[in-house]
């Protein structure tokens, strides 16, 4: 069997406004992956997959596909992309250990796996920018107007910091970053959440345009915190964004009552991370004081609780 495997992902900074052309900075979530095996498989015809996820009870063959199906658009993109037109029946396993619907980059982690996985099994290498784009096509079935933050970081598996329709520009931080993401348990899609702040923006365009350009400065000045590794800065600076997203209307009591917690355990910073209302909020603390903030954010009533590190 031929595997492959992508990471998901967390925003780090700016959210929301990124969709607005602001930049942003996003990370890959090493220890959460989505994964893909490929096999050859007896049944089936000719120029066919079936292409499962067992978790989700996903299954569907290739011959199936719908404009609504973001697994078998991308399987369809990357065959026109790399030239294949001809190939015996294939299985496809999809497994993930990233929470789904929850702002981690479950749905892009799954994509780019498969990717990766058909440009081994085919010997087509296919480089992290085509990754990123064919994903992209899939992100736009989830909402009609990501930003392309999210497959940029999981393609290219690397710290970015991003701003729409422009070349990423990836970070080399001077020390790793500790975090701390807790699950509020509370799901909203990103669809959801960025319609909502569009509607709000048609409402009220310059408090909203204001708030998108306080988020881009915030974003800026994390940038520079994170190559010069100002931790302190960094947590300060996660505090300011996560009162811009509470301005957006992004954030819940759950969110707020967890980032409360991470900061009573001496976290440096919490916001909420990705589209929000709900979904996991993210706090940054020092190697020592991990376990104090994780169960800090448990005991606040987080679902679930996690330590990752961004290198
Ligand atoms: C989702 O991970 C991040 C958002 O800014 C949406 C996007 O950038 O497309 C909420």
């Amino acid at each position: 069997m031929i595997q492959a495997s992508a990471p998901g992902k967390v925003i780090l900074f700016g959210e929301h406004a990124v969709v607005f052309s602001m930049p942003a900075i996003a990370a890959p979530l090493e220890d959460l992956r989505a994964s893909a095996g490929i096999s050859p498989l007896q049944e089936g015809a000719q120029n066919d997959m079936l292409i499962e996820a067992p978790a989700i009870g996903y299954s569907r063959w290739l011959h199936e596909a719908t404009l609504n199906d973001p697994l078998t658009l991308i399987v369809q993109e990357f065959l026109t992309s790399v030239g294949i037109e001809q190939f015996d029946p294939l299985h496809i396993v999809l497994k993930s250990s990233i929470p789904p619907s929850a702002g981690l980059g479950s749905g892009a982690a799954a994509s780019a796996a498969v990717i990766k996985a058909l440009g081994r099994f085919f010997e087509k290498p296919i480089s992290p920018s085509e990754i990123s784009r064919i994903i992209y096509k899939a992100e736009q079935i989830h909402h009609g107007t990501p930003s392309g933050i999210d497959n940029t970081v999981v393609a290219h598996d690397r710290v970015v910091f991003f701003i729409r329709d422009q070349e990423p520009e990836f970070l080399n931080l001077r020390s790793p970053l500790w975090l701390v993401l807790g699950d509020t348990g509370e799901r909203t899609s990103t669809a959801t959440a960025v319609s909502q702040v569009r509607r709000a923006w048609q409402e009220n365009p310059s408090r909203f345009e204001d708030l998108f350009q306080s988020i881009g400065a915030i974003s800026r000045q994390a940038r520079i915190a994170m190559i010069e590794g100002n931790h302190e800065i960094l947590g300060k600076l996660m505090n300011e964004n996560q009162s811009k997203l509470e301005e957006l209307g992004v954030s819940s009591e759950r969110l707020e009552k967890l980032n409360e917690a991470a900061r009573h355990a001496n976290a440096s910073g919490a916001k909420l991370s990705g589209g929000g209302i709900g979904g996991f909020m993210l706090a940054l603390t020092d190697k020592e004081n991990v376990e104090a903030v994780r169960l800090s954010i448990i005991d606040a009533g987080a679902t679930a609780a996690f330590v990752s590190t961004i290198e």
